[in-house]
């Protein structure tokens, strides 16, 4: 018989016939939190109802929540040398509003173009700024990384095969960072190599929940000069390689400096804003041949996304830095408007 924990408007119950360990506690904004062997598992809006099921206790404990913050496209060192770097100035912004956030992120991956020409002195430069930030922090490469001057920066980073892929074991979700540069090549690439390698990450774990991170978002998005063909080898390969697991959870990329949401490989898809400038919203056809005039990068404020694990499935929050004034803080005065949308003291 499988264990239910139910939650009431203002009181909880619990029956878990299978789990004699679990401690419940109620905390203040109603919501129960739940934890075993002193780990917090997960918290619970009032009138949720969750099925413990009679899984072992790690996979229990995979029901915790984990966030995933995602930034990418630096392009830091993009003046060159020496030059103030704008794009360094939307990072630290990026990275102040992420480390004052009030839950801090599980980790944060850096979806790739970590700098604008591959040098030594712009990783120095984004190692600096990053340094503010105390979670974890995880890279993959993008069309303007170099493997050489990366490694120089940070001399601890591992090439599998040559290539900069890695699995974090350590979240509730397995985070899967994939390398698809081509030096010289602006479009993604995902070689045999690299395929193989991720068939065999993916069959260690064919029933956890995975996230995979890339650079090249191998999609179609309307955005003709920065979108991957679906006819190309490297994303046909990428595609019946994913395809073939359940429980790859979502794919989260950058390259197209817009946030963009879409399904791939059975499972979904979002491409993050960018550090730097964003591509501009427009999906008229273009042809290389005949420049139409139309705007392609404009001049808005810097991105991210915070990849929220729910213990079951992802919910992408897509950001932007600075984010606005508070208008209407959560205090004894408005404390009516949470209650309200939540429904509670009707
Ligand atoms: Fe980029
Ligand atoms: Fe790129």
């Amino acid at each position: 018989m499988p264990g239910v924990i139910k939650f009431t408007r203002q009181t909880y119950t619990m029956c878990y016939p299978n789990v004699k360990s679990y401690a419940l506690e109620k905390t203040k904004k109603n919501k129960a939190l739940v934890t075993s062997g002193g780990c917090a598992i997960n918290m619970y809006p009032s009138d949720l109802q969750y099925d413990l099921g009679t899984k072992s206790c790690d996979q229990r404990n995979m029901n915790r929540t984990m966030i995933i913050a995602q930034i990418s496209d630096l392009h830091i060192g993009h003046e060159g040398k020496g030059k103030t770097c704008k794009n360094t100035q939307r990072l630290k912004t990026v990275v102040r509003t992420l480390t004052e956030l009030r839950r801090k992120p599980d980790v944060l991956v850096i979806t790739g173009d970590l700098v604008e020409y591959g040098e030594v002195w712009a990783y120095e430069a984004l190692k600096e700024a990053l340094s503010p930030i105390e979670f974890p922090i995880h890279m993959a490469f993008g069309n303007h990384d170099n493997r050489e001057a990366f490694k120089k920066v940070y001399p601890d980073t591992r090439y599998t095969d040559g290539f900069f892929q890695y699995t974090l074991e350590d979240g509730p979700v397995r985070i899967i960072v994939l390398d698809t540069l081509e030096e010289g090549r602006h479009g993604g690439s995902f070689c045999e190599t690299r395929a193989l390698w991720l068939e065999r990450e993916l069959d260690k774990q064919p029933d956890r929940p995975t996230l995979i991170a890339l650079h090249h978002p191998p999609i179609k998005t309307g955005i003709g000069w920065l979108s991957a063909d679906p006819s190309d080898d490297w994303v046909k390969r990428l595609k019946h390689v994913i395809s073939k697991y359940d429980n790859v959870e979502h794919i989260m990329a950058g390259h197209i400096h817009r946030a963009i949401f879409k399904s791939f490989a059975k499972t979904s898809l979002s491409v993050t804003d960018a550090i730097a400038i964003q591509s501009k919203l427009e999906l008229a056809d273009i042809d290389p041949d005949i420049p139409d005039g139309r705007g392609l990068f404009v001049d808005s404020r810097p991105g991210f996304c915070l990849q929220y694990w729910d213990g079951e499935s992802f919910t992408t929050h897509s950001g932007q830095s600075p984010c606005g004034k508070t208008l209407i803080h959560f205090n004894e005065k408005h404390s009516h408007v949470v209650k309200h949308t939540m429904d509670i003291g009707l």
